[in-house]
C-alpha cells in the first residue's frame, strides 16, 4: 500500500467514527519561539488538550508534518529520519481508552489487513504517580490480543510527554513483528534488535507534569495518538527500510545513477536531509546561524558534503530537487507551489558552502594529522573553531568528520570560543548598525515603523496567532509574512488598514529602550526571540499600541508616515500569508 493510500484510509476511517479532519499545522510552530519545529501531532493541539474548546469539536484527526533532530546523527542507518509524517486522532474529553484501543485494532486488522498474530502491545505497569493500566489491558484482551503478547513496562517505555512539562499520561504502544528471530530469550517489544517495530502509540492524556516534577489531573481525559507513516508504508510494502518505499526511491535511484563513488549511507543522508530541508523551506524556513535557521543550514550543508563524497557534480542538485519534489508533490502540494523558493535557497546555500568545503576539508586533514602526530585522539578546539568561522563547517560536521577518522573534538573548549565570538560579533554588529544607518533612508525607515503597526493590527483583527514570519522592505513597498491558516478577507484587510491609519493620525511617539530578553518578554514585547546569546535587546514602543524587539531604526512620530494602503494579500507558503503595502504621502 502506498503512503498516500495509508494516509487517506486513516483519515476516512476516523471520519467514519465521528472525527473532523483538520489540516496539518506548519512545521514551524506558530507563536512558539521555544520550540524549533513541530515534533508531534499533539503539539499544535496543546491548548485544546489543556481544556480550551476546539472550533471543530471534540473528535479530531489529521496528518501532521514533523521534524525531529535529536537523532540526526543516526540518519543513514536503516530507520532514522529527520522529517516524518504522523497520523493522529484525538479525543478532547470525549471517548477514552476503550474506544481508542478498539478503533486502533479495527484499523490495523480490518483496513490495513495486518494479521492479528503479527501484533504485540505494551501497556503501563503502574508506579507511584499512576496505577497499572488495567483498562487498556482489558480492552486489548477484548479486541483479541492474547495475554502473552500484552507486555507491561514503566514510565521509560509507556508514558508520553513532549519535553519536561505539559499534558501527559500512560500510553499503549503497538508493535509489528517482522518475523525475524528473537535476539535473546528475553527479546520483547522494548528491545532494539529490529524484530519488533513500533507502529502506533495511543496516549491517554489525563495528567499534567509541572516543572517541579509533580503531576496533577487535567480537567478532561484526552486521547492523543500517533502513527508513523513512513514506517507503516515500509512494513506494508515488505521493505527493509523507508528508503525503499516510493517516498524516497526516486531520489535514491537518481543518486545511485549520478554517484561516481557510491555509498548507500551517504545516499540515505542526502535523501533524508533533502526532503526535510524542502519541507522546512516550504513552510517558511531560511538558513541562518541561529535556532531553526541553523538546523536547516546544518541539514543542507551535511547533504552537500555527502553529495561531494559521492562525487556528484554540483550542477546536478537542481535536477535532484525537481525529482524529489515530483515524487512527493501528490502528498505535499506546498513543495510544488514553493519549487522556485526551495531551489533558490538550497542552491544559494550550496554555492556559499561549496566554495569553502574543499579548503575546509584540507584544513581538517591538517588538524587531523597534527593531532595524530602528537599521539592525540582529539581535534583541538581552535581548529574546530577555524573550520566554523572561516569555512562555515557546523561543529556537528567537524565532529562527524572526526568520528569517521576515529577521533573526537574538544567541544567544551569550542563552545567557549564560540561564545566569545558571539559577544565580539554583537559588539561588531552594533558598530555596523551605526555605520549602516547611512544606508537607511527616510523611506525605508518609515516602512519599518509601518511594519510594526501592521503586525500589531493583524494580531488585533485576526488573533494573536498572526505573528511575523518574514519581512522585506524596499523604497517601493513593505512586504510582510505572517502566520494565518486562511485567506484574509476584504473586510479584515480594510479593518487592518483602518487601524494602522488611526495610529498614524494619532501621531504616536516611537521610543526605544534596552533591556534583557527576559525583561522584554515580561514587558509583553513581540519579537522573534532568536538572539539567545545576547544579553540586551532593543525594544521599540509605538505609543501604547505596539512593543517589539527590533534593531531599528524607526521614525520619531507616526504622523510622518502618510497614508497606509494594502496592495495585495496572498499565500506565501502553507499556513503563511503575505501582505504588500505602501505608504502614500498626503
Ligand atoms: N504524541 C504521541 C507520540 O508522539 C502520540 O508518540
Amino acid at each position: 500500500m502506498k503512503a498516500i493510500d495509508i494516509r487517506n484510509k486513516y483519515l476516512k476511517f476516523f471520519e467514519s467514527k465521528g472525527h473532523k479532519i483538520i489540516p496539518s499545522s506548519p512545521l514551524i510552530p506558530e507563536n512558539d519561539p521555544s520550540v524549533l519545529f513541530t515534533t508531534a501531532g499533539m503539539q499544535p493541539l496543546v491548548p485544546y488538550l489543556l481544556g480550551e474548546k476546539h472550533p471543530e469539536g471534540t473528535r479530531l484527526t489529521d496528518y501532521q508534518k514533523c521534524v525531529r533532530t535529536v537523532d540526526i546523527e543516526d540518519v543513514g542507518d536503516n530507520r532514522h529520519l529527520t522529517y516524518f509524517e504522523m497520523l493522529g486522532n484525538w479525543s478532547l474529553g470525549d471517548y477514552f481508552k476503550k474506544e481508542a484501543i478498539e478503533w486502533s485494532f479495527e484499523f490495523l486488522t480490518k483496513h490495513l489487513n495486518i494479521p492479528v498474530d503479527k501484533l504485540s502491545v505494551t501497556c503501563f505497569a503502574g508506579d507511584e504517580d499512576a496505577p497499572k493500566d488495567e483498562e487498556a489491558i482489558e480492552a486489548w484482551k477484548k479486541a483479541g490480543i492474547p495475554e502473552e503478547r500484552i507486555y507491561l513496562f514503566g514510565k521509560n517505555d509507556n508514558w508520553w510527554i513532549a519535553g519536561d512539562e505539559g499534558p501527559c499520561g500512560p500510553d499503549t504502544e503497538m508493535f509489528y513483528d517482522t518475523g525475524k528471530p528473537k535476539c535473546s530469550e528475553n527479546c520483547n517489544p522494548s528491545c532494539d534488535c529490529g524484530k519488533y517495530v513500533e507502529i502506533w502509540n495511543d496516549v491517554f492524556m489525563e495528567y499534567y507534569r509541572h516543572a517541579d516534577g509533580k503531576y496533577t489531573k487535567l480537567s478532561k481525559q484526552n486521547v492523543d495518538t500517533g502513527m508513523g507513516l513512513e514506517r507503516m508504508a515500509m512494513l506494508l510494502q515488505g521493505k527493509e527500510t523507508p528508503y525503499e518505499t516510493e517516498l524516497f526511491s526516486a531520489t535514491m535511484e537518481k543518486l545511485k545513477e549520478l554517484a561516481k563513488n557510491d555509498d548507500i549511507h551517504s545516499r540515505r543522508i542526502i535523501s533524508d536531509h533533502l526532503r526535510s530541508s524542502m519541507m522546512i523551506i516550504a513552510d517558511g524556513g531560511t538558513p541562518s546561524n541561529t535556532d531553526r535557521g541553523y538546523i536547516l543550514r546544518r541539514l543542507i550543508r551535511r547533504m552537500i558534503r555527502h553529495l561531494n563524497k559521492l562525487e556528484i557534480e554540483q550542477s546536478k542538485l537542481s535536477e535532484l530537487i525537481d525529482i524529489t519534489i515530483d515524487s512527493l508533490k501528490h502528498m505535499y502540494e506546498e513543495l510544488d507551489l514553493n519549487r522556485d523558493r526551495i531551489k533558490n535557497i538550497i542552491i544559494e546555500e550550496q554555492q556559499k558552502f561549496s566554495k569553502t568545503l574543499e579548503h575546509g576539508e584540507k584544513e581538517f586533514e591538517k588538524a587531523l594529522n597534527k593531532a595524530k602526530s602528537e599521539g592525540k585522539d582529539t581535534i583541538d578546539s581552535s581548529s574546530a573553531f577555524r573550520l566554523y568561522e572561516t569555512y562555515g563547517f557546523p561543529i556537528e560536521m567537524t565532529i562527524e568528520l572526526a568520528k569517521e577518522n576515529g577521533m573526537n573534538v574538544d567541544v567544551k573548549e569550542f563552545d567557549k570560543l564560540f561564545k566569545e565570538h558571539q559577544e565580539k560579533s554583537k559588539i561588531g554588529s552594533e558598530h555596523k548598525f551605526k555605520g549602516g544607518l547611512a544606508e537607511q533612508n527616510e523611506i525605508t525607515i518609515a516602512y519599518h515603523t509601518a511594519t510594526h503597526l501592521l503586525h500589531k493590527a493583524l494580531q488585533i483583527v485576526l488573533g494573536e496567532h498572526a505573528t511575523q514570519k518574514g519581512s522585506n522592505i524596499t523604497t517601493e513597498r513593505l512586504r510582510f509574512d505572517f502566520a494565518h491558516p486562511k485567506k484574509v478577507t476584504k473586510e479584515e484587510l480594510e479593518k487592518v488598514e483602518e487601524i494602522v491609519n488611526e495610529q498614524i493620525k494619532k501621531d504616536l511617539p516611537v521610543t526605544c529602550e534596552e533591556m534583557t530578553l527576559e525583561e522584554a518578554k515580561k514587558a509583553g514585547a513581540t519579537g522573534l526571540f532568536e538572539n539567545k546569546y545576547g544579553d540586551k535587546v532593543k525594544v521599540y514602543s509605538i505609543g501604547d499600541f505596539s512593543k517589539e524587539i527590533c534593531g531599528g531604526p524607526h521614525v520619531e512620530h507616526t504622523g510622518v508616515l502618510g497614508k497606509f494602503v494594502i496592495k495585495k494579500e496572498e499565500s506565501s507558503s502553507s499556513g503563511i500569508r503575505r501582505i504588500k503595502a505602501v505608504l502614500i504621502k498626503e
